[in-house]
């Protein structure tokens, strides 16, 4: 069977894997649940894929945040430091357009099921409008993201008032006038309790345990790029030096009233937050500690304080999930993902993940990276590693960062290290700027 291959998912990793498969003259399509291109970057204020609200702006600074193939200056040169989600939508439209890869991509269109056959192909079933179809596939790229599928936090006792996750958070509006409760210390944790207290009686903060609060920006520069222009030194080092630069531009979590910070840097993820401490220091948040019961309205914490909240926000991450498989063929829920390079699958030759990592900066140009090595091994240009199985469990055994254990904490890779890895299975001059044509594709 001449190589066939379905691409799920057509958000920022779903476009690249699209696009360089295409360039590489080989058959592939892409399949959405959405309208249109962008994945978790289409705001809307219903229930959907989506996890951004109404003000989110990007954590990763633009020049570190680009494809290669397409930068944003390629796209829009104006556009500033921390793009909106709205701004990127339109990159990765842009993208697509630039490319031609809509007539790829089916909308609308949902991945239910995907099994093997007996011949080691894909059967994949879609439903579009109602209508369910089969149709088998030599190959399967995964990029349906990690960002959507809510985990709850759970207590003893019951809350009586609001609950929920911030998947479902779009708009501070809603929570005017009221007592509202965050849990978490991650991004949407700190963004979501900022915009909550620009109109609430009282905002609170739980984390159960200490973490360090990036700024944006240090001596004018996105804080990324100086974590870029120290790349060359060793891991250990480089994050010493970026915790000495922090307590002594931003003091410890103390000055704060926010629980100690207990481990190394690299150890959780990074939380980038320019406004939290201001709100903290202005008596907009309150921190607090972790929750220890519910009790109707009110809310008992470590320490025995008890409060009343109207709404709680449990900011407590998402689930990476696969609905589409078997969960005994592929479950990745509560790790380990052993993955080699996070997208090589041990045994199934033909299945192959992208952008399911968790970079201590952007996603997307890894997944390009990524989307560039298995369009090229499809294409017959590249050879997987003999000892892929054992490369499978270095991923696990030797992480770029020893993190603390809680389930967050299964895919991630340093920015700078992954990046590097991976351009070391492409040629030199990898990156390819220009559209693809049909012609192209049918002589192919
Ligand atoms: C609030 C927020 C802010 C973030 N900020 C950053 C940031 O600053 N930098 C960064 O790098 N990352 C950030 N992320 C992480 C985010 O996951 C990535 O930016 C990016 O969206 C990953 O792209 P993706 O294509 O892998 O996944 P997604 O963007 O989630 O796209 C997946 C696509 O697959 C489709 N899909 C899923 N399942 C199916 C199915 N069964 N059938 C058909 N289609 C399906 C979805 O409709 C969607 O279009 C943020 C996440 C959140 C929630
Ligand atoms: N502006 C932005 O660009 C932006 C905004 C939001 C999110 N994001 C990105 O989106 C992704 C998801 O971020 P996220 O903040 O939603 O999730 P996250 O990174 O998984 O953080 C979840 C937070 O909740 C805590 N938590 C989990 N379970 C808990 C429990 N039972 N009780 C108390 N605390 C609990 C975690 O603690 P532990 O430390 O113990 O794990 C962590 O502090 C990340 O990649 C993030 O960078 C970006």
């Amino acid at each position: 069977m001449r190589r066939k291959i379905a691409v799920i998912g057509a958000g920022p990793s779903g476009i690249t894997a699209l696009k360089n498969l295409l360039d590489q003259g080989l058959d592939a399509v892409a399949f959405d649940r959405n309208q249109e291109v962008g994945g978790n970057w289409i705001y809307t204020e219903n229930e959907s894929h989506s996890s951004v609200f109404e003000t989110t702006h990007i954590i990763s600074s633009k020049t570190l945040s680009q494809y290669e193939d397409f930068t944003f200056d390629d796209f829009d040169p104006s556009i500033s430091d921390y793009p909106s989600h709205n701004e990127l939508r339109r990159y990765f439209q842009a993208y697509a357009r630039h490319f031609n890869l809509y007539p790829y991509i089916h909308f609308g269109t949902m991945v239910l099921d995907c099994q093997r056959n007996s011949e080691g192909n894909w059967v994949v079933t879609t439903e579009r409008e109602g209508i369910q179809s089969t149709t088998i596939f030599t190959d399967l790229v995964v990029c349906n993201g990690h960002h959507w599928n809510p985990r709850w936090p759970s207590y003893p006792g019951t809350f009586s008032g609001e609950m929920l996750h911030s998947h479902n958070f779009k708009k501070a509006e809603p929570f005017r006038g009221k007592k509202v409760l965050v849990i978490g210390g991650g991004n949407s944790a700190c963004d979501v309790a900022v915009e909550t207290s620009r109109v609430s009686e009282m905002t609170a903060i739980s984390w159960r345990r200490g973490y360090r609060i990036i700024p944006k920006f240090f001596f004018g520069l996105p804080s990324d790029k100086i974590g870029e222009r120290s790349k060359w030194v060793p891991l250990p080092i480089r994050n010493f030096l970026f915790d000495l630069l922090l307590k002594i531009m931003v003091g410890d979590n103390n000055l704060y009233g926010l629980r100690k910070v207990t481990n190394k840097f690299g150890e959780t993820h990074p939380t980038i937050n320019d406004e939290l401490l201001y709100k903290i220091r202005h008596g907009k948040v309150k921190p607090r500690l972790d929750i220890k019961s519910f009790d109707g309205k009110k809310v008992v914490f470590e320490d025995g304080l008890e409060e009343e909240y109207d709404t709680i926000i449990a900011c407590t991450g998402y689930f990476l999930s696969h609905p589409f498989f078997d969960k005994k063929l592929i479950d990745y829920s509560s790790g380990p993902v052993p993955l080699y390079l996070k997208m090589f699958h041990p045994e199934f030759v033909n299945l192959y993940f992208i952008g399911m990592f968790q970079p201590l900066g952007c996603i997307w140009p890894g997944a390009e990276l990524q989307a560039k090595i298995i369009a090229r091994e499809i294409a017959g240009k590249w050879t997987r590693p003999k000892n892929i199985r054992e490369l499978c469990e270095r991923e696990v055994t030797h992480p770029h960062y020893r993190q603390v254990d809680t389930p967050r904490h299964t895919i991630t890779v340093d920015f700078h290290l992954f990046k590097k890895a991976l351009k070391k299975h492409l040629p030199k001059n990898y990156t390819s700027k220009q559209p693809i044509t049909k012609k192209e594709l049918e002589t192919a």
